[in-house]
């Protein structure tokens, strides 16, 4: 199948044939189910994006704590390549960083898509222009996604304040960001902060969306790279918190010694220079890579509450499409209830007409 984007490209989409859940966002990306595998600092590597996007989905490279450098990240992308022939993605905290070494390595693999945050887009698709990379642009509202839109993204994806990780300023929910998104643009809408199941999967495409991003419930797959005393925090985590709120950097991580302390550090009004210290690479580091549960920072999404086992990326993607068929079909059973003008529960006195 052939499909011409808004930019004018042709793009194969070749594993036709093959089961698939179509939306626009598939369709940009060359996917066969509308499901995005948030980059994840330090744990989002090769093995881990070459599995979702060998089980249909869209993996991605996290640039941050995994692919710094243009020789880190080329290696890193020869890596999945040897691990799959379905698109990837490598993901850039752009910040205040120098990207566009590492921009030109995307370009010379001919990687299918990045994903950018936490940052002005502009530049970066300037220099991606006309190189057929895809781009997706992490916002967190209206007024961000009209501008991802306006400087030529293809996709956005909106995070709302279930999300695990660093989180934009307005506190918006996913139930009232995602549908304020999809009004607001033209472009595929993918919808991410809380996901981690086919129901969640089948409530954003309720919504609007054009597909999710997951972060929070990658964690705990056997791919992922991250300690397994922390895939099994995940498994026992109910609670979650923002942290860094104070310093104009939110992020969402699990309730744990190091978060209880460093929010008493926000409180005290400690200074901006001091948090930061607290919150440097080494404090994630000690709980990613060595599982240290208590004394380090875990970032982590209200989702992780949902999140009962530890299977291969591909057994999670399977799963989430077959519940998102189920829910789906709940509503369609609903709705022909509906349109049937029949009662919809045997105790209900009104009929629904
Ligand atoms: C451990 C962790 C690390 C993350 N690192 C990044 C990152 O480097 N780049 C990025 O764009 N998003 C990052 N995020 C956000 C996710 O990509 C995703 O947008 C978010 O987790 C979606 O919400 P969910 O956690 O409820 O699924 C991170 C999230 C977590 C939980």
């Amino acid at each position: 199948m052939t499909t011409q984007t808004k930019r004018g490209n042709y793009f194969d989409i070749q594993q036709s044939g093959q089961d698939r859940l179509e939306t626009r966002a598939t369709r940009v990306l060359g996917i066969r189910y509308p499901i995005i595998q948030g980059g994840l600092a330090r744990i989002a590597r090769a093995e881990l994006a070459a599995a979702v996007s060998n089980a249909g989905g869209l993996g991605q490279i996290a640039m941050a704590g995994v692919a710094t450098t243009p020789e880190l990240l080329r290696a890193e992308i020869h890596k999945a390549k040897a691990l799959t022939s379905a698109p990837f993605a490598i993901n850039f905290p752009i910040g205040h960083l120098k990207i566009d070494a590492l921009l030109d390595v995307v370009m010379e693999e001919k990687v299918a898509a990045v994903s950018l945050t936490r940052g002005n887009p502009k530049p970066a698709i300037a220099r991606l222009a006309g190189s057929g990379i895809r781009v997706l642009v992490l916002v967190s509202g209206p007024e961000q996604a009209m501008k991802a839109e306006q400087a030529g993204a293809d996709v956005v994806a909106t995070v709302g304040y279930e999300g695990g990780g660093h989180l934009g300023r307005t506190d918006l929910t996913t139930f009232v960001g995602v549908p304020l998104v999809v009004d607001a643009v033209s472009i595929p809408v993918v919808a991410g902060g809380g996901i981690a199941d086919g129901r969640g999967l089948a409530a954003a495409l309720a919504l609007g969306a054009d597909g999710v991003e997951v972060g929070t419930r990658f964690i705990a797959v056997r791919e992922a790279f991250a300690h397994e005393n922390y895939k099994n925090a995940l498994l026992r985590a109910a609670e979650t918190v923002i942290v860094k709120r104070s310093i104009g950097q939110p992020g969402r991580a699990l309730v744990n010694e190091w978060s209880r302390g460093f929010l008493e550090a926000e409180a005290k009004g400690t200074s901006r220079d001091v948090l930061l210290g607290m919150v440097g690479a080494e404090a994630n580091e000690r709980g990613v890579f060595h599982g240290d549960i208590e004394g380090s920072l875990l970032w982590a999404g209200q989702a992780a509450a949902l999140i009962g086992d530890i299977p291969t990326a591909a057994e999670f993607i399977a799963r989430m499409v077959s519940e998102a068929r189920s829910s789906a079909e709940r509503l369609a059973r609903l709705a022909g209830a509906y349109r049937a003008g029949v009662s919809l529960s045997p105790a209900a006195s009104v009929k629904v007409v």
